[in-house]
């Protein structure tokens, strides 16, 4: 087991982007999935505001074609931030999407192979270092974002972590399944050992109701076994089979994550998600409440 080693700190994080964004059409015919906005935030900066709060310095898009917009969100925009400083307007607004030069990398998935074959097509950058993987469909809203809870306990016993969390039995066949083990003594309550991971498993097969929601760390050592190219549920390179395959060889564990999760990658999914961060957004609450209330109280009138 590599905790005896020493801990190396986490300071990548791969941002899987390439995804055509088919069930959003036609909203995301022109412009990328990850850019639609959550209240007044494109979808992606929720991630790489989480990633930061960790203390990842860079960022990785694996991108494709037509996602240039992710790209330039995160760039100077010099003519905009010259105009609104010639009307005297502050830039604050701007600080989420600045980063620092050379800190952020694209690389590019030309076929669409599944989320292991991304991961693997930014292995140069990724290079010989722990690295973490956000997938931004993946909401996830805490008062300690959800990579930080995974970095402070990371820090205890490194190795690999995933994310996970609890979901109805029978909606398990659409995600990444763990068999849990023990709860390792001594450490942070969140952690539970991982003995095993299935990736959309059936109902009747699952090894548990607890599923991979979208933000890992892990060793390096997963990029040797992602290039063997096996393919795996739904003919994709699987990243759960290669991180399965380190199991035993290396430390991997489990982090439950506390707070709020909502999966932008349906439509209600992120009509819930609009809602809830409006509701807690000081600026915006008490309007969006009286709203929803007066569209719940009338919800028994069909609108022509
Ligand atoms: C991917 C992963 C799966 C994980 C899920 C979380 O699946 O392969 O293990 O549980 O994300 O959203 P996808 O949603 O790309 O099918």
């Amino acid at each position: 087991m590599n905790t005896a080693q020493p801990i190396k700190p986490i300071r990548k994080a791969v941002f899987p982007v390439a995804g055509l964004g088919t069930r959003f059409l036609p909203a995301t015919k022109a412009i990328p999935k990850e850019m639609l906005p959550i209240v007044d935030r494109p979808l992606i900066q929720y991630a790489v505001d989480e990633a930061r709060e960790a203390g990842i310095e860079q960022l990785i898009f694996v991108t494709g074609r037509g996602k240039t917009a992710i790209v330039e969100h995160f760039d100077t925009a010099f003519e905009l931030e010259a105009t609104m400083e010639g009307r005297g307007k502050s830039l604050d607004v701007l600080e989420p999407t600045r980063i620092k030069p050379g800190n952020l990398v694209t690389v590019r998935q030309q076929v669409p192979m599944g989320l292991g074959h991304a991961i693997w097509c930014a292995r140069a950058v990724i290079g010989n270092e722990p690295f973490a993987i956000f997938l931004p469909d993946e909401l996830m809203i805490g008062k300690k974002g959800c990579m930080k809870q995974m970095v402070d306990a990371y820090n205890q016993v490194g190795g690999n972590l995933i994310s996970v969390l609890e979901v109805p039995r029978e909606d398990v066949s659409s995600y990444g399944v763990i068999a849990p083990g023990n709860k390792p003594e001594g450490f942070n309550e969140a952690l539970t050992e991982v003995k095993g991971l299935v990736e959309k498993p059936k109902v009747e097969d699952a090894p548990s109701n607890l599923i991979v929601s979208g933000r890992y760390i892990l060793q390096p050592e997963v990029i040797d076994i992602l290039s063997t190219q096996e393919k795996g549920a739904g003919g994709e390179i699987q990243l759960t089979d290669a991180m399965a395959k380190l199991i035993g060889s290396q430390a991997f564990h489990a982090v439950t994550f506390e707070g709020n999760r909502y999966d932008c990658g349906s439509k209600t999914g992120f009509v819930e998600a609009t809602l809830a961060l409006a509701l807690e957004r000081p600026d915006m609450a008490d309007e969006v409440r009286a709203m929803a209330e007066r569209l719940l109280g009338s919800s028994g009138h069909k609108s022509a």
